[in-house]
């Protein structure tokens, strides 16, 4: 265990841990965007710098990727990381003036809603985070995403941002979007788009709605090696 203090409180953590997690196992919260706790941290979004001391040097770091030191001083409400994270949301706000959660996050703050920057008119709500990236790559196994071009024209989308040919339209990467950026819809009569790609959906043998895609079914049978006709059934019913 190592011994720090976060807002003038004794916390001691685990050796390893980040301090965005001791933080919050002690009840202290600290604004993140890009954090998911079923993937590993990369520091994107920039929402949870907070500011450290030690040997008489201070500075801003993130602390989703910081480490636990012993000694440590954290500040998580310093002025200088209000202004940080006013800032990251101004750049954010530029970045993606479309995304409600991102002016939600900054009205919380009291960000002035007047941009400061030059607003970009088609990147859509995505803050380049990669975590759709990272959950299609390691939780769901197929990398049928990916993010590609630099600086300005970064986005993410497919290989040569067409149609991925691997997705299997699970839609994972629409649920850890934290800004909505991604587009599925099911249309109820059992299709769905995602990533310019239709699916014909399942339908449950028991109570006969559109639960999953059959690509993704078969995906699963293939790996897990079950017969696909055991997984005709929604999770309701299983
Ligand atoms: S689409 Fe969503 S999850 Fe993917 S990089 Fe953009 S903001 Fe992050
Ligand atoms: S939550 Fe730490 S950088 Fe996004």
């Amino acid at each position: 265990m190592v011994n720090l203090t976060i807002d003038g409180r004794h916390i001691q953590a685990e050796e390893g841990s980040t301090l965005l997690s001791a933080a919050r196992a002690n009840g202290i919260e600290i604004p993140t965007l890009c954090h998911h706790e079923a993937l590993m941290p990369t520091g994107s979004c920039r929402m949870c710098v907070v500011e450290v001391s030690k040997g008489g040097r201070t500075r801003i770091v993130t602390s989703c990727i910081y480490l636990a030191e012993e000694g440590l001083q954290v500040n998580t409400k310093s002025q200088r990381v209000q202004e940080v994270r006013k800032l990251v949301l101004q750049l954010l706000m530029a970045r993606c003036p479309e995304s409600e959660v991102v002016r939600e996050v900054a009205k919380e703050m009291g960000v002035n809603p007047e941009p400061r920057f030059k607003t970009s008119k088609d990147k859509g709500k995505c803050i380049l985070c990669r975590l759709c990236v990272k959950a299609c790559e390691s939780i769901v196994g197929v990398s049928a995403i990916g993010l590609s071009g630099r600086g300005q024209t970064k986005k993410v989308g497919g290989p040569f941002m067409e149609a991925p040919q691997a997705c299997i339209g699970c839609g994972s990467c629409v649920y850890i979007c934290p800004t909505g950026h991604i587009v599925m819809e099911d249309d109820g009569k059992g299709h769905r788009e995602i990533w310019g790609k239709t699916f014909n959906m399942a339908q449950c043998r028991t109570c006969g709605r559109y639960f999953a895609p059959l690509e993704q079914l078969s995906f699963i049978s293939k790996a897990t090696k079950v017969p696909l006709e055991s997984l005709m059934v929604c999770t309701s019913c299983r």
